[in-house]
């Protein structure tokens, strides 16, 4: 009895194997960045109508979403989970960088083929020749943010208030400071303005930087600190202009910053009121799907799967990795809804960012620069 029982469990097992190309997912389904995840996947299932309508090769791409929970520990073991028990052919993921250099190591060892939609840390991609992104990286967008602060708002004192807890923050931050002062300006407020992912109360922090005297502040942090961050400062007394990047987008941000989100400044990969046509018409898609306006994570995990579609339409033996991997490095000139994706020799994608400025009622295209 029990022996005819496993035999139909692997029968089938083994025909969803054959029958179908299987892409593991992981993402921040659930814990303090959970929007970033729920954006992508949303963003992935919407592509993949269109691609499993027309399928590849005659099959239709299978998804495997598994949670990291914003977790390193929970990405790493989810990708070894994808790779050993669901023998996925590529993954995608994740969002924050510290996850995928979590994720990276375990992909790269098994040679199975890794795409970050949004993971923007430069050390990301260096784990390895089956590690890419579809996505700009932070020496670009702190670069960005940098010539926006001195150039267009003519400040000459910044302050940082940066997460000793993420890479993506750090990073950023040091980019940005590197750039600011090559520029002429000055960083002021000392170095220890620092805080952790789930802290909650930053108001000690931000009377410090008050009496730095600062004229604008960056903030390369997530939305789920950068929201409270936003309300406190202006709590205690601080007006001007805060600054961040990619981590503030979320359609969470402006409910937690409240008031706070005035006067506030972010690049960004994608903007909902682009007037390019290709934006506009998945804007429009996804909010008839999903009744809210789409981010730039829904955006990158739109892309990412498109970009997957495209390298295993262009492959002889889809369930090649190595092929697989190759044909994905070789990317060039693919029109995504975050621009045109062509991967590099250091399999970064090389592609425009935009200036966002928070608005009563949303985010709101200010500039778009390229690299
Ligand atoms: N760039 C961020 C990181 O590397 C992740 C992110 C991308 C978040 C896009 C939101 C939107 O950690």
């Amino acid at each position: 009895m029990i022996k005819i029982f496993v035999c139909f469990f692997l029968s089938i097992s083994i025909f969803a194997e054959e029958g179908t190309l299987k892409i593991g997912a992981v993402f921040p389904m659930t814990g303090p960045i959970a929007t970033f995840g729920q954006e992508s996947v949303n963003g992935i299932k919407l592509a993949l109508e269109k691609i499993n309508a027309k399928g590849i090769k005659g099959k239709k791409i299978e998804l495997i979403v598994e949670d990291n929970k914003g977790e390193a520990i929970d990405s790493a073991n989810a990708t070894r989970k994808l790779i050993e028990i669901d023998n996925v052919l590529a993954i995608l993921g994740s969002v924050a960088s510290s996850n995928t250099l979590a994720s990276a190591p375990v992909a790269q060892s098994k040679k199975v083929p890794l795409v970050t939609p949004a993971s923007t840390n430069e050390k990301v991609t260096t784990m390895g020749d089956y590690i890419s992104r579809v996505c700009f990286t932070d020496n670009f967008q702190g670069k960005v943010m940098a010539k926006f602060a001195r150039n267009t708002l003519k400040a000459e004192r910044a302050a940082l208030l940066i997460d000793n807890s993420s890479d993506y923050s750090k990073g950023l931050a040091e980019v940005f400071q590197r750039e600011f002062i090559a520029l002429g300006g000055k960083i002021v407020g000392g170095d220890d303005l620092v805080y952790q992912q789930r802290d909650v109360e930053f108001r000690t922090l931000l009377r410090k930087i008050k009496r730095a005297n600062p004229q604008v502040v960056f903030v390369p942090g997530y939305y789920s600190e950068v929201g409270p961050i936003l309300n406190q400062a202006r709590q205690v007394g601080i007006d001007i202009p805060f600054l961040g990047g990619d981590g503030w987008d979320s359609p969470n941000l402006q409910e937690l910053a409240g008031a706070g989100v005035k006067n506030t400044f972010i690049s960004s990969h994608f903007a909902p009121d682009d007037k390019d046509t290709m934006v506009q018409n998945f804007v429009k898609l996804y909010k008839e799907r999903y009744e809210e306006e789409p981010g730039a994570m829904a955006a990158l995990g739109y892309d990412s799967i498109i970009l997957m579609a495209d390298a295993l339409g262009r492959v002889k033996d889809p369930t090649n990795r190595e092929e697989l991997k190759n044909a994905i490095n070789s990317t060039k000139d693919l029109l995504g809804v975050t621009g045109r994706i062509s991967i590099d020799e250091n399999r970064n994608a090389v592609k425009s960012a935009v200036v966002l400025e928070y608005l009563p009622g949303g985010r709101h295209f200010k500039e778009k620069i390229s690299p």
